[in-house]
């Protein structure tokens, strides 16, 4: 891979240890990639951010890089829980002490520390053909989907690499060849958000890593969200177009690419197969995290209502959209918590819970793994119809 002169006097350390990991981080991903070389970027996103997936490895590695500053605008995923109302959530003094020490450190390098997997919808929002280096697959498929970015799939130490040196290997989907359709999906479904859910589901899990080019559906803004971190976990898809939907459609060139079917019983049997229990102690909306339509289209379904049980459930947004929205917050409370900064994932919900609803099939594709949790996978309105 061709360094400019800068780039080798960073790898020989002579822009200090910091620059120098991150220069030897990216040299290794550009050599394994075959780049020809680094290129300049435009913000960058984090993941790695909660203590439940560091652990005290992470805070070490963080503490090295933390004599160093990153030098462009970047973001952070979700942490491991609501930095205001983790005793609420039920965290330990000991997790949340070392989750507020991740988020210091993240905050000495530069990065804005409001997290959130829907950074576009916090002023991380990058323009069509703008060369990004994000981490968070379902942050990253939107990226290069729906707005136009280019960014490969990027791990947290790699995207945090680039953030340093505002640089990223050029390979995978920084080129043209890469975003192009390899499968085209006629789809049949009515159109609500868990449809889209389903669908990515189901083409995430039967094409793997591919570029899938949907027909015949119009997903909105909540629809490509929800779907496209279906597709990202089952499937590690990082790139989709939408004909008349998404700004690379247009342009793609769909002679020769495999067509498939999916239909009504596909999406309902990647719902049941999903799903291993029926008795949710905790349900949970908000993967990606909830937008405002989405957090007042909740309120407007529950205002008037009582709540039903005693199921624990959770709101899961962003800080930003949670303060944009007081009055929505006020019904949803009467439900359950409205929490920030963290998610049913990355939350340390192994503790208190034991089965988990939710509408997102992304959070059912980790739940079981990464929070030994049985999964209910439902729509949003049969999950309003358990509380209300
Ligand atoms: Fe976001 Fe957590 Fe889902 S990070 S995409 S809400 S798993």
């Amino acid at each position: 891979m061709h360094l400019s002169k800068v780039e080798e006097a960073m790898l020989a350390g002579e822009a200090g240890l910091g620059k120098q990991k991150a220069m030897e981080l990216l040299v290794a991903l550009g050599r394994i990639y075959d780049a020809p070389e680094l290129v300049p970027i435009t913000s960058a996103h984090l993941s790695g951010v909660s203590y439940k997936t560091i652990g005290e490895g992470g805070i070490e590695f963080l503490e090295e890089m933390s004599c160093t500053n990153v030098c462009v605008p970047t973001t952070l995923n979700p942490a491991g829980m609501d930095s205001q109302r983790w005793r609420e959530m039920g965290v330990e003094q000991h997790f949340a002490e070392r989750q507020l020490r991740i988020l210091e450190l993240y905050g000495k390098l530069g990065v804005e520390t409001n997290c959130s997997c829907t950074p576009y919808l916090l002023g991380n929002a990058p323009k069509r053909g703008e060369t990004i280096a994000w981490a968070e697959s379902s942050a990253l498929s939107f990226a290069n989907s729906v707005l136009g970015a280019r960014t490969n799939r990027e791990g947290g130490p790699g995207a945090l690499a680039a953030a340093i040196l505002g640089r990223t290997p050029q390979y995978g989907l920084h080129l043209d060849e890469n975003r192009r359709p390899t499968v085209i999906v006629e789809a049949d479904l009515d159109g609500g958000v868990f449809d889209f859910s389903l669908l990515g589901q189901v083409v995430g899990s039967r094409f793997g890593a591919a570029v899938p080019y949907f027909k015949n559906v119009r997903p909105g803004f909540n629809e490509l969200k929800i779907m496209a971190a279906a597709m990202a976990a089952a499937g590690s898809v990082a790139m989709f177009h939408v004909e008349g939907v998404t700004p690379e459609a247009s342009g793609c060139d769909l002679k020769g690419v495999e067509k498939v079917q999916i239909g009504r019983s596909d999406l309902l049997k990647a719902r049941d197969t999903l799903t291993t229990d029926k008795e949710p102690d905790l349900i949970a909306l908000g993967c990606p995290h909830l937008s405002e339509s989405e957090l007042k289209r909740l309120a407007i379904m529950l205002d008037g209502k009582r709540k039903k049980g005693d199921t624990e459930v959770w709101f899961c947004t962003s800080r930003s959209i949670y303060l944009r929205c007081p009055k929505e917050r006020m019904v949803l409370e009467r439900f359950g918590k409205v929490v920030c900064d963290t998610c049913m994932i990355v939350a340390p919900i192994e503790k208190n819970h034991r089965c988990t609803a939710t509408n997102s099939c992304k959070a059912c594709s980790y739940l079981p793994g990464l929070c030994s949790q049985k999964v209910l996978c439902r729509s949003e309105v049969e999950l309003m119809e358990m509380i209300s």
